[in-house]
């Protein structure tokens, strides 16, 4: 079985223990509930460094609804079986308190693409994104980490603090697995009703449409208001955003020379989805 590794001090020997052999490390934050989505980033990970980490710890920072985090769904004997068919190295599952000691007062704080969408719905959920993947490569001694495009504004985040901060890693995004009816994989997923998870679906093929619809020359505007009036009509109960954003900013973009993604957010009895995709 993978060694789960508890604290700090724990990882950071095993990590320079590797080092000094000249090893790379790849690692693969998460918060448990692991489905193929994480699994495809942890078996690329394997295929490009000589060490996997995968990081399981469901950071309470980043939930800005007290009841999500007590509801979000924790797995972790199923995780670390999953892990092994991968396999990776190391599970490093944190207690909170290893993570946030007494005293704790620092922050990682972006303006500019942390703000607009799942910055703008969920206050304060970029900073703590931001604060324990800065924290999660200080402890991991990591020379790439592997983010998924499902979640597109948290991989430009990431991309973007990296940069700024100076922060020795690589930052690898990695392809959005769905199930066989395009639904994005989530461990939110399991929360779906089953009318639920017969209508999800709808989320990715209205964008899809819109995408094409955009690329083939509607105007943007409309081919937007349709994929919303779509997913309306397949019982959505709430569209919050459906964007066409520049791909790497997330400002507002008409400019079709520069690359850019339509992410969209909605709720569907009870449940909050997100997906995104290149337009
Ligand atoms: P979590 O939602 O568990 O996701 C962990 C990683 O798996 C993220 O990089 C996410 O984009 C990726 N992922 C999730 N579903 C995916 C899918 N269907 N296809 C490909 N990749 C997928 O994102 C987080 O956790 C947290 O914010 C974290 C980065 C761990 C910081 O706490």
């Amino acid at each position: 079985m993978t060694p789960i590794i508890r604290t700090v001090s724990d990882l950071r020997a095993l990590a320079r223990a590797w080092k000094s052999k000249g090893e790379t490390i790849g690692v693969v934050p998460t918060m448990g509930a692991l489905h193929d989505g994480h699994l495809s980033l942890a078996r690329r990970a394997r295929s490009e460094c000589d060490r996997v980490i995968t990081t399981i710890f469901v950071n309470p920072k980043q939930f800005n609804n007290p009841d999500d985090l007590k509801k979000y769904p924790r797995s972790e004997e199923a995780d670390a079986r999953l892990l092994a068919t991968v396999p990776v190295d190391a599970i490093f599952a944190p207690p909170v308190e290893e993570v946030y000691p007494e005293g704790f007062i620092s922050t990682v704080t972006l303006a500019g693409v942390a703000q607009p969408l799942e910055g703008h719905m969920r206050p304060g959920h970029f900073d703590g994104v931001a604060t324990v993947v800065t924290k999660l490569f200080g402890m991991s001694l990591a020379d790439r980490a592997y983010f998924g495009q499902k979640d597109w504004q948290q991989l430009q985040v990431v991309l973007r603090l990296v940069r700024d901060l100076n922060v020795p890693v690589e930052v690898v995004g990695c392809e959005t697995i769905r199930e066989a009816d395009g639904l994005a994989m989530s461990s939110r997923n399991v929360q779906l009703t089953t009318r639920g998870r017969t209508k999800a679906p709808v989320l990715y093929a209205a964008i899809t449409r819109a995408a094409e619809d955009i690329r083939s020359g509607h105007a943007d505007r409309m081919a937007i208001r349709e994929a919303a009036e779509t997913m309306r009509a397949a019982g959505f109960d709430r569209v919050e955003y459906i964007e066409l954003r520049d791909a790497e900013t997330l400002m507002p973009s008409d400019d079709p020379t520069r690359p850019r993604r339509m992410l969209a957010a909605a709720w569907i009895d009870g449940v909050r989805l997100i997906d995104n995709i290149p337009v």
